[in-house]
């Protein structure tokens, strides 16, 4: 069984396969955030760019708990650099078979400078077939691009995706991807942190419900979702 946890904004937590993964561990500042860094389990962390809001409370989880970062190959050399010891560098594209699962690295419309100005390399999204065969999109901080069909041709379980705006997709333009990724299920992210990024993700998930025919989960900060 998959279960995964969404900590507010665009931080999740993936337990699959008997290991705990977190993905983009935002905790401290973000005001989304129900738990604390220093709280949380984790054997891998996922980082989809460089972004302060994505590489988040990484470095300090990773050398308390001994966690895998996984990320691509610039951000995986920075983390060394923090201290860091334990990476895994992909780039976009590229699939490993790790223990919780198939990873690849899918592409995302966006930037990715590291919180000190170096450069994190292309952003990415995450494409996980767990032991189980579900096929899990997390898309990351992207903008809407044609190749979500190509994408979604691999048959999703599910897709997390932003619907924010003004950094990422907006409500439309994740409503234009859900049909383009068709997805069983959709869950939203990367919204309601702060006033620039509110959206009424209930009335988004009734027009996708309606319009798609995919399924809508809207979670709260703190809870989670099975398959
Ligand atoms: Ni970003
Ligand atoms: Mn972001």
């Amino acid at each position: 069984m998959t279960k995964l946890t969404w900590y507010g904004h665009a931080t999740l937590g993936l337990e699959t396969g008997g290991k705990h993964i977190l993905i983009d561990p935002f905790f401290s500042g973000n005001p989304s955030a129900p738990v604390s860094a220093n709280s949380v389990q984790a054997d891998y962390i996922l980082v989809t760019h460089g972004h302060g809001d994505h590489v988040g409370d990484t470095v300090a989880i990773a050398k308390r708990t001994g966690a895998t970062v996984i990320s691509n190959f610039e951000i995986c050399n920075w983390l060394n650099g923090q201290g860091v010891r334990n990476t895994h560098a992909q780039h976009l594209g590229g699939g490993f078979k790790h223990p919780f699962g198939y990873l690849k690295l899918t592409l995302a419309l966006h930037g990715s400078a590291l919180p000190d100005g170096s450069y994190g390399g292309n952003p990415a999204g995450f494409l996980l077939t767990t032991n189980d065969g579900k096929k899990i999109y997390l898309a990351g901080d992207t903008g809407l691009f044609g190749d979500m069909q190509l994408i979604g041709d691999e048959g999703l379980d599910l897709a997390v995706i932003p619907i924010g705006d003004n950094f990422t997709m907006g409500p439309e333009d994740a409503l234009r991807a859900v049909k383009l990724l068709r997805p069983k299920v959709v869950i939203p992210i990367h919204y309601g942190t702060w006033g620039l990024i509110d959206q009424d993700a209930t009335a988004w998930a009734a027009r996708v419900k309606a319009e798609s025919g995919a399924d809508v989960f809207v979670l709260q900060p703190g809870k989670s979702f099975s398959l």
